[in-house]
């Protein structure tokens, strides 16, 4: 079994969920807490064993290079002044040299165009692949359990959460087969399903890990939904090939791609920091007091 090696970052999207915010930054680059949302993302990959990055970039996204990169005079500057204990940090989240790889979707065509872009940087094996936008808060990680599961299973792993079973029409709900480690084997994958022909309240949530078949299947792959080429539609068709699992995610997600659930990102996270809790919190309960 090869070993998942790269990930894939998608951030390629136009963003129109958070306009105005997104007009000139990239949606990645938002800050939940002190850092962007992307780096997050690259932490629990990294946290999964994953030793090489790859972003499908585009327009206005240079500033997500920029973030991983050295930025030489910062480093010199936060030398002289004594400030270890930061420029410590900023290292440590840093990648070594080539350990990224960037490329431009041009125009974005929908997800699995994206995921397309990275075919000759994935080459033929297993990767990951992490929607850059969601932030999932878990220990272990999200990701490093699907690769456990991954470890166990072999073939294709999406992580999966339930939702209200009245909700199946907002999202990609799988069929639960037999148990598999930390989830099952998945039956079937419809696209936003109607509650009644839902075939359980599983949804994939964001967090892949994909044969390299998946990649000539994206090569002719239609438009679907909303006139995108959809990753969704071409896990469809690699479901007739080989199997696909289902690891049970159970852990905070928050979908920094829309203002709610960047908020709550920002609310939840600033919380769990130590030396912004108390002050945060106390604030909050003033505010809610008043309200
Ligand atoms: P989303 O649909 O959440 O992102 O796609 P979006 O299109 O940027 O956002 P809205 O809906 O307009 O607000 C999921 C992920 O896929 C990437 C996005 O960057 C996002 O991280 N994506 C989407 C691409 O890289 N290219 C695309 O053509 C579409």
């Amino acid at each position: 079994m090869k070993k998942i090696r790269k990930a894939v970052f998608p951030v390629a999207g136009l963003g129109t969920r958070f306009l105005p915010a997104t007009k000139a930054l990239p949606k990645e680059m938002l800050t939940v807490v002190d850092r962007p949302v992307i780096q997050y993302v690259v932490d629990e990959a990294r946290e999964a064993g994953i030793e090489h990055f790859i972003f499908v970039t585009g327009r206005n996204k240079t500033a997500i290079e920029d973030h991983f990169d050295v930025a030489v005079e910062l480093y010199d500057t936060l030398s002289r002044r004594g400030k270890n204990e930061i420029l410590e940090r900023l290292k440590s989240m840093q990648p070594q040299p080539g350990e990224t790889s960037y490329t431009r979707q041009q125009v974005p065509l929908g997800l699995g165009h994206a995921v397309w872009c990275a075919r000759e940087l994935v080459g033929n094996e297993p990767f990951a692949l992490l929607l850059p936008d969601m932030i999932m808060q878990s220990e272990p990680g999200c990701m490093k359990q699907m690769v456990e599961l991954y470890e166990e299973t072999g073939g294709n792993v999406l992580a999966v959460e339930e939702c209200d079973p009245s909700e199946t029409h907002k999202y990609g709900i799988v069929g639960r087969g037999r148990d598999a480690h930390t989830g099952f084997e998945i039956t079937s994958m419809v696209e936003k399903p109607k509650p009644e022909d839902a075939p359980s309240p599983f949804y994939i949530n964001g967090r892949y890990i994909l044969q390299p078949e998946i990649f000539s299947l994206l090569e002719n792959q239609e438009t679907g939904a909303g006139g995108e080429i959809q990753i969704t539609d071409a896990m469809l068709r690699l479901h007739a090939e080989q199997p696909f699992y289902a690891h049970i995610y159970r852990g905070s997600t928050f979908d920094c791609g829309s203002p709610e659930g960047f908020i709550k990102a920002n609310i939840a996270l600033a919380l769990k920091d130590e030396t912004l809790r108390p002050n945060v919190a106390s604030f909050m309960q003033d505010l809610l007091q008043k309200a």
